[in-house]
């Protein structure tokens, strides 16, 4: 899949803007605040219908506006279709189009168009703590299996009204609680699962990865940590785990962790047991990344992440999601910038990188279009950026 047009009207400090991008994908300079990560974040909210760095709507709405929209010409290049894709947000709510056609069916929207993206705050995810990864995770099972986000709004659900029943006084033995609890048991074993089943595929596909691009990189692997295992040794939580996603023995756990935690949840108000606590460690070269990895190799670890989902979209659904790099290559040394550009170009993806200034595109990516974001009139723009001819007079 590839973005041939994109408009952004009223999104952060795009006011109105329509610019055509080549099949490869563009090299995006700009200085500081000129509206980057503003411009990857719409072709994110586009594919994701969410964002990537704030989980309030109105955020990406113009200041002073209430309304805004994002729409796209996109080009499935295994079948040669083209549709026109649009997002709007309004004080009426949220509309999908496709065709110009408004359609409630998020997953139909999905099947049009995928994206994946490298932003600073993936970093987090392995320096953070566990919401991160449990979040990272997610939305990588649902970009596989879009089913997955009604599970996890089903969760959330069950979650909110047993935290309600917690904090309302009729306590234990309560039948509206035990009925919640059971709902709540029921979709967090389904939680269990998907995110065991992604966590399995990950590995899988970082393996091929990280051999692929050099066997000195050093393998990135993903364990899952569900916190209903927590006090188990491996050997049995491997055992449970594999005996997913029926589990009788894993119920059973979760049920006995209602019942030995109903004192303090009922203290509480809230359910401390469930998927809203698991953990996933990340593990780079065998070692826990969060505490064991440098700056720039949990850089390289957040990138080699990203870049397994893509090949996992791709494995999955047969079409290649654009591939979206916020400041990634800036910080990063010679050694890795070319692990990260030699998987852009053993691979067909539209890709779309910024840095702030074309530096490193100069010396590595003439080839590659460039683009410049620049505030006219108030307002962000995108132009053609320098030519390789340009960028050899630039060099000399
Ligand atoms: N809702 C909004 N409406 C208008 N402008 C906004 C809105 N949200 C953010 N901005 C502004 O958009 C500008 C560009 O932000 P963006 O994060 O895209 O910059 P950037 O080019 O990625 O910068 P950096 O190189 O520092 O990462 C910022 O000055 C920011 O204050
Ligand atoms: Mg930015």
């Amino acid at each position: 899949m590839r973005i041939d047009r994109l408009t952004l009207r009223g999104f952060r400090n795009y006011r109105d803007m329509t610019v055509t991008f080549p099949a490869a994908g563009a090299y995006i300079t700009g200085a500081n605040g000129s509206g980057k990560t503003n411009l990857l974040e719409a072709m994110y909210f586009l594919a994701n219908q969410t964002s990537f760095r704030t989980t309030k709507r109105e955020e990406l709405q113009g200041w002073g506006t209430t309304q805004c929209r994002v729409d796209a010409l996109i080009t499935a290049p295994e079948t040669q279709r083209q549709s026109e894709l649009a997002i709007a947000l309004s004080p009426h709510g949220r509309r999908l189009l496709i065709n110009g056609k408004a359609t409630r069916e998020a997953y139909k929207f999905a099947t049009y168009f995928a994206a994946v993206a490298f932003h600073p705050g993936t970093l987090n995810v392995l320096k953070g703590g566990p919401a991160g990864r449990r979040l990272l995770i997610d939305r990588g099972i649902a970009s596989l299996h879009p089913a997955f986000v009604q599970t996890s709004l089903d969760c959330q659900r069950a979650l909110k009204q047993r935290n309600a029943l917690l904090r309302s006084a009729t306590g234990p033995g309560n039948p509206t609680l035990e009925v919640w609890t059971e709902r709540f048991i029921n979709v967090a074993l389904q939680i269990t699962a998907a995110r065991q089943e992604h966590v399995t595929v990950m590995n899988q596909t970082l393996a091929t990865l990280c051999k692929s691009l050099g066997t000195d990189i050093g393998l990135l692997t993903l364990a899952y940590r569900p916190a209903v295992l927590a006090h188990c040794t491996p050997e049995v939580s491997d055992l449970l785990l594999a005996s997913l996603p029926h589990a009788p023995q894993l119920r059973e756990r979760l049920y006995a962790e209602a019942q030995r935690l109903q004192r303090g949840e009922m203290a509480l108000g809230q359910t401390l047991f469930g998927p809203q606590r698991d953990d996933i460690a990340i593990y780079y070269r065998g070692r826990e990344a969060r505490s064991s990895a440098s700056q720039g190799e949990q850089r390289l670890s957040a990138f080699l992440l990203i870049a397994a989902l893509a090949l996992a979209i791709q494995q999955r659904h047969g079409h290649q999601p654009v591939v979206l790099l916020d400041d990634v290559v800036s910080e990063l040394d010679e050694r890795n910038r070319h692990i990260v550009f030699g998987f852009l170009q053993s691979h067909d993806f539209q890709v779309f990188i910024t840095d702030i200034d074309h530096r490193i595109w100069s010396q590595h990516l003439r080839d590659f279009p460039s683009f410049q974001v620049r505030q006219h009139n108030g307002q962000a723009e995108l132009r053609p950026g320098p030519t390789p001819q340009h960028a050899r007079c630039d060099v000399c």
